[in-house]
């Protein structure tokens, strides 16, 4: 048996993981299915995926990851100290790196992206409304907050907006606002959250949400207004080739620029307009629930991805030496598209996209067919009938099993085999 093969190089990928199990199971899966990959130096190399536990650790420890994929770090500090413990003395490969969160918030991407050129709407940072809990906050404010006019900032940037707290995620404290009332209301209720003021984007065709892991981005139809498991549509044609192509450049630039890995991106597109509102998440949703039809495709990229990684030594770059990007963005001379150019070959270039093709190409040609296998085995029908019972009442679980499963029938037929 391929298992049984003893390895010239043995890798191992840690998942550090908060509650889920569904896709760590179809990565842990279909990794022992890949078995041995022969790498570019002729030897053969077998990545072991293993799931990291939090227990104490010696600073001066080594650790047995060559490569992490962190799912859990946003939120829980030790193994977050323990990330960051491990890029800086042991060279660990990140998915991503804590050293890339503070700029996690919206805020900065925002920043940065403006500062690129790309076509973020009309965006204001408004002071806190409550004051901080902090002994200082008194003194601080009373000789340095200057009263400010809330309703003259809304009618500046216009209604309808946005009101969204600066380093937001899963639509939590978001809201549209139409008026002054509402507007009042938004702010009141925000307390101590730290609140972003943006342009609607009004009328737009299409709400395209692309997932990004290394060079590899997905951009899917998104629907906001749909519950989770219905809102990514199946559809291979809402976006003109060069709006699609813009939103892959779009996707990798701020990966390229922030050095994630693995990140999601929302667009909305109006017309030829490409606008992002929303690019900065260090734990996209990859949930089969939410995925479905394309849960194969991210499987599938998640594995090329770490396994080049593993396999060819890539290094770690968390210099982000912005200046490069920023030559272009300075550069008068250039125009829109120049840029984006510019910018694609940069985040390119990061990517490693040409190597990492070869690489995918040469030693894991096989892999699209071992995904192909698994998901049509009844392995992977009882990870989706498990999930599904995990996730739903049971008075919905048949629904949803037919549902998911239709999906997942339809992604099989779209195989073409
Ligand atoms: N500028 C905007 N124009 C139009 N819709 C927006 C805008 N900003 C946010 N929205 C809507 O609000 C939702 C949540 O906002 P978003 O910035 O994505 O925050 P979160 O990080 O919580 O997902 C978006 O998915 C979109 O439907
Ligand atoms: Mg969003």
């Amino acid at each position: 048996m391929k298992e049984a093969a003893v390895a010239d190089v043995e890798h191992t990928i840690g998942m550090l993981l908060g509650t889920e199990d569904d896709w760590p199971r179809a990565y842990e899966a279909l990794l022992r299915r890949v078995g041995l990959v022969t790498g570019p130096d002729g030897k053969t190399h077998r990545a072991n995926a293993v799931r990291v536990t939090i227990e104490p650790f010696n600073l001066r420890d080594k650790p047995r990851h060559d490569l992490v994929i962190d799912r859990l770090a946003y939120w829980y500090y030790h193994p977050r100290e323990w990330l960051k413990k491990i890029a800086l003395m042991d060279d660990v490969y990140l998915l991503n790196s804590p050293f890339t969160f503070q700029s996690m918030e919206k805020h900065a991407a925002y920043c940065a992206m403006l500062r690129l050129g790309l076509k973020i709407p009309e965006t204001v940072l408004v002071p806190f409304k409550n004051p901080l809990e902090n002994s200082r906050w008194a003194y601080t404010a009373a000789r340095y907050n200057r009263p400010f006019d809330l309703e003259a900032t809304a009618a500046a940037i216009g209604y309808p907006l946005w009101m969204k707290p600066y380093d937001g995620g899963a639509w939590v404290g978001v809201s549209k606002i139409r008026n002054e009332i509402e507007l009042h209301a938004a702010y009141d209720a925000s307390g101590e959250r730290l609140m972003h003021l943006q342009a609607s984007i009004e009328g737009y065709d299409v709400f395209a949400r692309s997932l990004s892991i290394g060079p590899e981005t997905m951009v899917m139809k998104f629907r906001p207004d749909q519950p989770m498991h219905a809102r990514y549509e199946v559809d291979h044609n809402f976006l003109s080739a060069s709006a699609g192509d813009e939103v892959v450049t779009i996707s990798r630039l701020v990966n390229a620029f922030f050095r994630w890995e693995f990140n999601s991106c929302e667009t909305l597109v109006r017309g030829d307009e490409v606008h992002p509102i929303d690019y900065a998440n260090a734990c996209p949703d990859v949930a089969l629930t939410s995925l479905h039809y394309y849960f194969p495709w991210a499987m599938t990229a998640l594995l090329r991805w770490t396994v080049f990684c593993v396999v060819t030594g890539r290094k770690p770059r968390l210099d982000t030496d912005t200046s490069r990007y920023f030559a272009i963005a300075d550069d008068h001379s250039l125009g829109y598209a120049e840029k984006l150019a510019a910018y694609r070959k940069l985040a390119d270039d990061y990517f490693e996209v040409d190597r990492y093709q070869e690489f995918c190409a040469k030693h894991l040609g096989n892999l699209d067919d071992i995904v192909y296998d698994w998901v049509t085995s009844e392995e992977f029908r009882s990870l989706l009938r498990e999930t599904v019972r995990a996730m739903y009442p049971v008075h919905e679980h048949e629904k949803f099993l037919a549902h998911f499963g239709g999906l997942i029938d339809a992604w099989i037929r779209d195989q073409d085999r």
